[in-house]
């Protein structure tokens, strides 16, 4: 693998997932492990990039040579991506952050008084569009897992986010959270290229090398 190709950039990438507390001991959350995105921290710093992973809960150890950041809630990664993505080239967002959240944690734990119960739930920030707002903008990569129409449900991501490419893998009960294997479908204005099944340590190679060459050609342009 060509190291290099990311010499004196910075790149800041999200992984895992966010938790929302529901009270001290419980929250909402969902199945991602951290893989994809880890993965994708170390083959940017293998290129050569310097990297702050920002990191949802997980049970993976802090990947080496990347300057790892542990947050829980999507307001809490939001917060930790606007402070580290200010002299940042680049955003890749890996992390399946949480849509909604409970509008408010209970203090206490909550007591199973009543048969049934309602949780009101309220928009989270939406993180990977901020950071596409942002003047100036670093080169923003977004993620997108659906079950179906993958290439159009990423194009309206891309268009709708003002995004420089979507990375879309299809995700079901046992295909793309979770698991050792992953395939993208890379999404860009005016480009579709397929990244076939493989483990996610020589995807996110395959991803960065992809990146590198977009990065180039807009920079260069
Ligand atoms: O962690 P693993 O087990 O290895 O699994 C990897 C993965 C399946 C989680 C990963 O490959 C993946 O698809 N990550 C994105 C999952 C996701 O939340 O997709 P989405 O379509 O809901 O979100 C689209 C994009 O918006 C993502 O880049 C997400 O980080 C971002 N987002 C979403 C909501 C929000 N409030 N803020 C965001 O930034």
């Amino acid at each position: 693998f060509a190291s290099g190709e990311f010499d004196g950039l910075t790149v800041v990438v999200t992984a895992g997932p966010t938790w929302e507390a529901i009270d001290p001991v419980r929250g909402l959350t969902n199945r991602s492990s951290g893989k994809m995105g880890y993965a994708v921290a170390t083959a940017a710093m293998e290129a050569g990039a310097k990297v702050t992973l920002i990191s949802g809960p997980t049970a993976l150890p802090d990947p080496e040579r990347v300057r790892t950041l542990r947050v829980e809630s999507t307001q809490e990664m939001h917060d930790a991506v606007h402070t580290h993505i200010v002299d940042a080239d680049i955003f890749i967002g890996v992390a399946a952050v949480a849509d909604y959240r409970p509008v408010r944690a209970a203090d206490g734990k909550i007591k199973k008084t009543l048969e049934k119960m309602t949780l009101e739930l309220e928009r989270t920030p939406d993180i990977l569009a901020s950071v596409a707002a942002r003047k100036p903008a670093p080169f923003t990569v977004g993620f997108a897992a659906e079950t179906e129409n993958l290439e159009q449900h990423a194009r309206q991501k891309l268009e709708a986010k003002k995004l420089d490419l979507v990375a879309a893998n299809r995700v079901g009960a046992d295909i793309g959270f979770g698991t050792d294997e992953n395939s993208l479908l890379l999404v860009e204005p005016g480009a579709v290229t397929e990244l076939p099944m493989q483990p996610k340590a020589k995807l996110a190679r395959a991803l960065i090398r992809h990146i590198a060459t977009r990065y180039r050609a807009k920079h260069t342009a």
